[in-house]
């Protein structure tokens, strides 16, 4: 049987290919879904890929995980740097992993986007490598679930 992993994207995160392509690039998250699977393919992981704009829908996927998957890659968009509920709910689903992902490099990017509230409850984080960022993350969970 093949591990489950969730893919969850937060807000806005349904706007790219259109929202600011110069630092997120052309891909639509349909796109990011079509690789996410293929690379689901190649490494015998059953992939669930969702998006939100809503802070508690994020939290209702991530209990659901729990039960249902073996790790989850995490792009939480802007509620990265606000969410102590988010951060709450990655600790209540223990020792589940956690992936924090992000397109960009949000270190690079303005101040308020260097703080992120999900980093210390993450198994760990990936930025910086344009959608790819996504692959990593199942790479890594690949690697760390049993
Ligand atoms: C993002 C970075 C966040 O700061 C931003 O709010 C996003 C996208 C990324 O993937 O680079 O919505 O998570």
């Amino acid at each position: 049987m093949t591990k489950t992993i969730f893919v969850l994207n937060g807000p806005n995160l349904n706007m790219l290919g259109k929202r600011e392509p110069g630092i997120y690039g052309g891909k639509t998250l349909a796109d990011i879904e079509a690789d996410c699977r293929a690379a689901g393919t190649e490494l015998g992981l059953t992939i669930d890929f969702r998006q939100s704009n809503h802070e508690g829908t994020l939290v209702d996927w991530l209990h659901e995980a729990a039960d249902k998957a073996a790790g989850v890659a995490f792009n939480a968009g802007a509620y990265t740097h606000t969410s102590v509920a988010l951060h709450d709910a990655i600790r209540a689903i223990s020792p589940i992993p956690v992936i924090e992902v992000h397109i960009s490099n949000v270190h690079a990017r303005e101040e308020f986007r260097h703080t992120s509230m999900i980093a210390p409850a993450a198994k760990g984080v990936i930025c910086g490598f344009g959608p790819h960022s996504y692959i990593l993350a199942l790479q890594a969970l690949k690697s760390i679930t049993q």
